[in-house]
């Protein structure tokens, strides 16, 4: 059994609405999971939603209702937000799942035996906003505390931790010994920067239950429940458990072994975050596993974030992209390209209104759009839409363009991988401009270097609906609706060029993206 490429999202925090950052990472990952299963790879691709937590149970309260009731109304939104974003993904975990659960117990119940874990007494400070504990050092000097922590609250409590100190030493040598572990490199550096110089403290992995009942019970102490981040994690293992790996099976107790049909998906291959969870994912979870004796996930992908005309997102400022606005109004392919073009996996990027339609008119339509439109237009005009004799001119381009392209998306530069496709979408744009199409038609002499020009031109658009189709999927298929070419265009293997047979007729030209700018609002 081939073990399947297992890709996750960071699982979104239930109480808030959906915003451009979450359709951002959701969009990555469907991108990278659509080019391995275009590539003929099995892939594994798993999102969903983080529910636990303080913050969920004060505002069920709030409402009236109790967290449970609270998390199913949200996570209808949460679906409905992963459907509009045409994402492929196999899988939804919510951390409320009795699948997830039983494994954060079992987890729980294994370290516990193994004493990776002890009891002590904390008096000091809390950020509820946070869901952490604060130091002195938090303070600012004035003795006030920063508004980013919300409310702090004074606490004496017990609480279970886990020795993970002990692993610091491990975790350097593991990572230096890994380098395509954390990516990009910019981010390892920060991950062996702080624990080179830091030293690691234990980690906190309960709450009381009397001051938060909503959470995993503690199995071997019911007067706790489990932190919200050591329940979180565990997703990414808890559903190839649930579905019967055995891969992550073999690390928890054979009660665990269900009659199900072979599947392999841990250890995962990427898992996708944001910039501000790096620590979670790049220290606590690699030592909770090892604790564990499971294997590592082989890649940490860590993109930055996004701002919006140069500053923070923000619901109370009203510094908001909408995305299922954007979409409504746009289309999602539109979109999707945008997101993916604009911003590589790494840095911060800053969304501008400009700047998508700036590219949705130049990027789509005039250069996408207009390519394709020509093309089906010209081979219609000139040759009654009946594809001619194969030609190669522009093939040794072509197949120089895709290895660059597959070089691209092996690195995860998705962003690369675009600009590439665009140079070919601007290089047939060209060859129009220097064959000249229309005026080789009427000249009957010329016929056969017509038939040549014509034949590159839509071979080379579909061509371009394989390579778009991890990006723009419903734009690929339209391309090949429109060349009236059978089957779907998520087979890299279609990349090849001469596809298209003489003889072939292809279908009439629909514009892709409507030119935004002509359209009285
Ligand atoms: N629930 C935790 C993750 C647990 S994973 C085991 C969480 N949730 S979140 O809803 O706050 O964020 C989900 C993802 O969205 C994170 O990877 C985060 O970095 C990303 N983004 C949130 N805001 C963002 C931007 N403004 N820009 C890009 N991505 C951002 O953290």
């Amino acid at each position: 059994m081939n073990k399947r490429f297992y890709l996750t999202t960071a699982i979104d925090y239930v109480n808030g609405a959906p915003h451009l950052g979450h359709a951002y990472e959701k969009v990555l990952a469907d991108v990278i999971a659509r080019v391995h299963r275009s590539m003929g790879g099995e892939v594994f691709f798993l999102t969903g939603l983080d529910e636990h937590g303080q913050k969920v149970q004060q505002a069920a309260q709030e409402q009236g209702k109790t967290p449970q009731a609270y998390c199913d109304e949200l996570a209808v939104q949460w679906l409905a937000f992963v459907q509009k974003l045409g994402l492929s993904n196999d899988d939804f975990v919510r951390t409320t799942d009795q699948r997830h659960k039983d494994v954060v117990q079992a987890i729980l119940s294994k370290l516990h035996a193994e004493e990776q874990f002890y009891k002590k007494p904390y008096v000091g400070f809390y950020s509820v906003r946070e869901e952490t504990f604060l130091t002195e050092k938090d303070r600012n000097p004035d003795g006030t505390w920063d508004a980013k922590w919300g409310q702090v609250n004074e606490l004496v409590e017990e609480n279970w931790y886990f020795k993970l100190g002990q692993h610091q030493q491990w975790l350097i040598e593991y990572i230096e010994a890994n380098p395509g572990f954390i990516q990009p490199d910019y981010r390892r550096n920060e991950v062996l920067g702080f624990l080179r110089s830091q030293t690691l403290e234990d980690l906190c992995i309960t709450r009381p239950a009397a001051r938060l009942s909503w959470g995993i019970p503690l199995p071997f102490d019911p007067g706790f429940v489990t932190y919200v981040w050591f329940d979180a994690l565990v997703n990414y293992f808890s559903v190839p458990v649930s579905l019967g790996d055995e891969g992550a099976l073999g690390a928890l107790p054979s009660a665990f072994r269900k009659q199900l049909p072979p599947i392999s998906l841990w250890p995962a291959d990427v898992h996708l975050i944001g910039k501000d969870i790096l620590k979670f994912h790049a220290v606590y979870w690699p030592i909770m596993l090892k604790a564990l004796g499971a294997p590592l996930p082989k890649t940490l992908l860590v993109h930055g974030w996004w701002q919006k005309d140069g500053a923070k997102l923000s619901k109370s400022t009203g510094n908001v992209v909408d995305p299922i606005a954007v979409i409504d109004e746009w289309g999602l392919d539109a979109f999707r390209y945008y997101l993916v073009r604009e911003l590589g996996i790494g840095p911060d990027g800053n969304w501008t209104d400009d700047g998508f339609k700036s590219r949705y008119n130049a990027e789509l339509a005039n250069g996408l759009g207009n390519l394709l439109n020509r093309s089906i237009s010209m081979l219609n005009k000139y040759r009654g839409g009946v594809v001619p004799a194969q030609s190669d001119e522009l093939k040794p381009e072509a197949v120089v363009a895709l290895k660059v392209i597959e070089g691209k998306l092996a690195a995860y530069d998705l962003q690369g991988a675009l600009v590439e496709i665009w140079k070919e979408v601007n290089r047939a744009n060209l060859y129009i401009e220097q064959t000249r199409p229309f005026s080789l038609a009427k000249d009957p002499a010329q016929a056969a270097r017509l038939d040549a020009v014509l034949y590159n031109l839509v071979e080379t658009c579909r061509i371009l609906a394989v390579l778009l189709w991890p990006f723009i999927p419903a734009t690929a298929e339209k391309i090949f609706a429109q060349l009236n070419v059978a089957g779907s265009p998520a087979d890299w293997k279609l990349t090849e060029w001469g596809g298209l047979a003489a003889g072939h007729t292809i279908g009439t030209p629909i514009p892709l993206f409507p030119r935004k700018d002509l359209v009285p609002k």
